[in-house]
């Protein structure tokens, strides 16, 4: 992998540190979520390439006791700066590699729910981290993966390439129990369940 790969640590702390900002979660999106989420009830929660920490913090206002990762620098120095997030309140982050990091380096072992939210497209390979978060997942718990969809969008749109293929979408959505879908204009939300 080169430093240039969009699965590189250096390519996303590029991008935050210049001031590159990514679709908000949005009244619609949270609702999708909350279909299909069981009351927090402090069980750990973990989202994988959190970026700024607006899902992670949602998460935890829902009672769940999160953990947000990225693996830029920037990124996770811009959750943590959220005035709700001091020590003792919001989520806890951290600056992890989720391809290639030791997960015992997480605090705990086994999430009741697990999120990621636009980061699935960029991952370069897509079963491994499918494993590694599927390793992360407790028995029965959700596994919520939010991304573009190719197809979407117009032919001559520049930003046609953020949409996974459906070659992609089959190997997120195989081997789980329970697969659900639900669509957000460009953006399909998944719900898995092993
Ligand atoms: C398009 S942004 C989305 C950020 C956030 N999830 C959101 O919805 O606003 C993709 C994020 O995934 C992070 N990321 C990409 N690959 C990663 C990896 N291998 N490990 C951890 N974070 C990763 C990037 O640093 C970036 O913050």
């Amino acid at each position: 992998m080169t430093t240039e790969s969009p699965a590189a640590a250096a390519y996303w702390e590029r991008l935050w540190a210049d001031g590159r900002r990514y679709r908000q979660l949005g009244d619609t999106e949270i609702r999708l979520l909350e279909d299909h989420l069981r009351p927090g009830r402090a069980r750990p929660a973990l989202d994988l390439g959190c970026g700024d920490g607006a899902l992670a913090r949602h998460l935890e206002q829902l009672g769940y006791r999160t953990t947000g990762i990225d693996c830029s620098p920037s990124a996770v120095a811009l959750a943590a700066a959220d005035q709700d997030s001091g020590p003792g309140h919001g989520p806890v982050w951290r600056c992890m590699d989720i391809t290639t990091d030791d997960l015992n380096a997480l605090p705990d072992r086994a999430y009741a729910v697990i999120t990621s939210r636009l980061v699935y497209r960029w991952i370069d390979d897509k079963a491994a981290f499918l494993d590694r978060a599927r390793r992360l997942l407790a028995p029965g718990g959700l596994f919520w993966v939010v991304t573009e969809i190719s197809g979407r969008r117009a032919d001559t749109d520049p930003l046609q390439h953020l949409g996974i293929t459906p070659a992609e979408a089959e190997i997120l959505t195989a081997g789980w129990s329970v697969v659900h879908t639900a669509d957000l204009d460009v953006l399909r939300c998944y719900a898995l369940r092993p």
